[in-house]
């Protein structure tokens, strides 16, 4: 029987999710269906029930479910349980395994796909939302010489470094944007994970942040070049990445736990890219 996975989401319209695990699964000649359900507000629990007790063996989740599912989940990783969000279940019996791969894809896209070494670097982190949450493990297992982070509301960086000192081996701290524009710009790398982009908005970093950067990443994608990118490009040779390989890398984490199989991502990666133009 046809194994059955999906994503689900409110909106969910356009999700690449489907496509994504489709082309893993052609490719490493894996038997499943992967389908995009739109849940309900309210009702997540029951949405992701029906799917599971239809013999579903696992789901993407994303907005705004990924607390749901964190609540849902009866056994979470470590990983899951530190950035307070579910992205990925796995039933298996009785069990509903709960993970969240959002920082390891993207650690794995800063590091294998664009080869610019977390190890060593000085890291300039932008945001203390969900998604900075979920990138804090990730990242600082792969020590970095120096991360900082910065937010609008620096209680929530202060209550983030709080949480993740204990796993911090280089030099850790954070800051609101004014400290930030007095502070050493010496980064390699330059990681937006706020949320402005989605709105067209703009963090308040000073270009200065960019003068030494190899990277400089903006989690959100297919928006091209945002207000963000384009302030890095004006500023600095870095080289420009949003988060389609976030995107593609977190997906094939998500199938490798499933199906025991990586699959290969830097043609789809390619694929869908929108140009930073
Ligand atoms: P996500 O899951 O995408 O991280 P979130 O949890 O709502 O979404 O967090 C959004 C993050 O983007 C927060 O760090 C937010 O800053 P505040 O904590 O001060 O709200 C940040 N953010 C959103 N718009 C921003 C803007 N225009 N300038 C700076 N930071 C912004």
């Amino acid at each position: 029987m046809t194994d059955k996975y999906a994503v689900i989401g409110n909106p969910i319209g356009h999700t690449k999710s489907p496509l994504i695990h489709q082309t893993f699964a052609r490719q490493s000649g894996q038997d499943l269906e992967y389908t995009a359900i739109e849940g309900r507000p309210g009702g997540f629990r029951e949405d992701a029930e029906a799917f599971r007790r239809a013999g579903g063996r696992g789901m993407n989740v994303t907005a705004p479910f990924k607390l749901d599912a964190f609540a849902y989940a009866t056994d979470l990783t470590e990983q899951a349980r530190l950035a307070g969000a579910v992205n990925a279940l796995k039933f298996e019996g009785d069990r509903i395994l709960g993970q969240n791969f959002d920082g390891i894809g993207l650690t794995r896209d800063i590091v294998h796909n664009l080869g610019a070494p977390l190890r060593g670097s000085r890291v300039l982190l932008l945001g203390a939302g969900g998604a900075a949450r979920g990138a804090m493990l990730p990242f600082l297992e792969q020590k970095p010489a120096r991360l900082l982070l910065v937010n609008r509301t620096l209680g929530k960086a202060q209550a983030l470094f709080e949480q993740f000192k204990p796993y911090a081996e280089g030099e850790f701290a954070y800051a609101s944007y004014p400290e930030l524009a007095d502070a050493a710009a010496d980064f390699d790398l330059v990681i937006n994970a706020t949320s402005a982009s989605l709105r067209g908005e703009l963090p308040p970093v000073h270009t200065r942040v960019f003068a030494h950067a190899s990277l400089v990443y903006e989690l959100a994608y297919g928006k091209g070049l945002t207000p963000f990118l384009s302030l890095a490009r004006g500023a600095g040779g870095a080289r420009l990445a949003d988060g389609v390989g976030m995107l593609v890398e977190q997906a094939a984490e998500a199938f490798a736990w499933w199906r025991g199989v990586r699959p290969a991502t830097a043609d789809l990666i390619k694929t869908l890219t929108v140009p930073l133009a």
